[in-house]
């Protein structure tokens, strides 16, 4: 029998949002370190396949299992029916047990999946020259957290913050908050301003601001393109933007323009990886994601985040690599890892029995 400790998601936020930069730089290199031991150590062979069911109630259910050499655990991820009165949000739960079974945690799995996520999605945002000007689609849980983290890691290169959400009231109250925080928290000159899709310019509007963009952040549930392709890629842009996508994690949801994948992918030069489309998992990627699905572009075409250290290290001519990464068009697609979820949770558990936050059943 062991001490478990019970952690809600008022506990996990108040932890999460007053970190430092540091140690939010400390939590993103335990991500990372995770991302390499599943990508190019041997963790990845020790991971059970992650099950979705889609509902005929509308739920999409997402059970993420996840092993370590000290931890085993499960996330339990539903997203409600749009009927749901819960719709609008995702929910679920964190367990885990030490490496002899012996229970250890159960965590309110929201704001730990928004934290990781976006964690992991600003990871090669912190490689970029530039950081001007941002867009960001969405306005729920993911987009506040690409937000705070792009404030908290960048906030003093941060000229202007736009962001486009489907019902442009969540696109304001999440500006509301945002500002409120970055009042006091990290203080970022930065404008912000919502983006409304029923205006009658929307479309001209959009495209002028994606392309000047420096970082897209995509965090939407969609079933089709937030953007054209043709948006990003015009030959008069003085830099080439970082784009990011969460949000579409089955082959009925996309978010970025199946073009802006195959344009990406061009870039690939010979004896170098660069230009790659950068993903979290490649297998997950490209059979699950509605980008992969439509662009038909093979697992060949995809670097796994946990790849890229190796890749800097190995390949002869380092120039290539490190111009994509800092100044190229740099796409990341996302469907989650769950042993990011066990790394996230881990470290959340460690800073909350630092803190005596949560409750601690004995002899559970
Ligand atoms: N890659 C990963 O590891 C990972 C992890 C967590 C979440 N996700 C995914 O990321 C997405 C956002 O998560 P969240 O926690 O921020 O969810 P959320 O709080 O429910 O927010 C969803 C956002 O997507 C918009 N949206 C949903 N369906 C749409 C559609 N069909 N067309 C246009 N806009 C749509 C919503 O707009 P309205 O405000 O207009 O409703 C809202 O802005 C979800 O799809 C989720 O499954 C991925």
């Amino acid at each position: 029998m062991g001490n478990l400790l019970v952690l809600g998601d008022s506990d996990i936020h108040d932890i999460l949002i007053n970190l430092s930069r540091a140690q939010i730089l400390n939590f993103s290199d335990a991500l990372l370190q995770c991302l390499r031991s599943y990508s190019v150590g041997a963790e990845r062979q020790y991971q059970p396949a992650p099950g979705v069911i889609n509902r005929p109630e509308g739920q999409k259910c997402l059970f993420r299992p996840f092993t370590s050499p000290d931890s085993v655990g499960t996330k339990i991820v539903i997203t409600p029916a749009p009927t749901s009165k819960a719709a609008g949000a995702l929910r679920g739960i964190v367990t885990m047990c030490d490496a002899d079974g012996i229970p250890s945690g159960i965590l309110n799995a929201e704001e730990v999946t928004g934290y990781r996520t976006a964690l992991i999605a600003l990871i090669p945002y912190l490689w970029r020259n530039y950081t001007e000007n941002i867009v960001i689609f969405g306005a729920g849980k993911q987009a506040l957290w690409h937000l705070r983290l792009a404030l908290a890691l960048r906030g003093d290169e941060i000229r202007s913050i736009i962001i486009v959400n489907r019902t442009v009231s969540r696109a304001e109250a999440l500006l509301a908050k945002v500002r409120e925080e970055n009042s006091t928290r990290w203080k970022s000159a930065a404008t912000m301003q919502a983006i409304d899709p029923s205006r009658s310019d929307y479309q001209e509007c959009l495209k002028g601001h994606l392309s000047v963009a420096d970082a897209i952040f995509c965090t939407v549930g969609s079933t089709e393109p937030l953007f054209p392709a043709s948006y990003v890629l015009n030959d008069g842009r003085k830099r080439q933007p970082y784009v990011s996508a969460v949000g579409s994690w089955q082959p009925d949801m996309i978010e970025l323009d199946p073009e802006l994948i195959h344009q990406t992918v061009k870039g690939i030069t010979s004896g170098s990886r660069a230009g790659s489309v950068l993903a979290d998992d490649r297998k997950y990627v490209v059979e699950h994601s509605g980008e992969f699905a439509r662009s038909k572009i093979g697992a060949e075409h995809v670097v796994e985040i946990g790849e890229v250290g190796n890749l800097q290290n190995s390949e002869t001519n380092k120039k290539p690599l490190e111009n994509w990464m800092k100044d190229g068009l740099l796409v990341y697609k996302s469907v989650g890892v769950g042993l990011t979820d066990l790394a996230a949770s881990n470290a959340i558990m460690a800073i909350a029995k630092e803190r005596q936050l949560g409750t601690t059943v004995s002899h559970f």
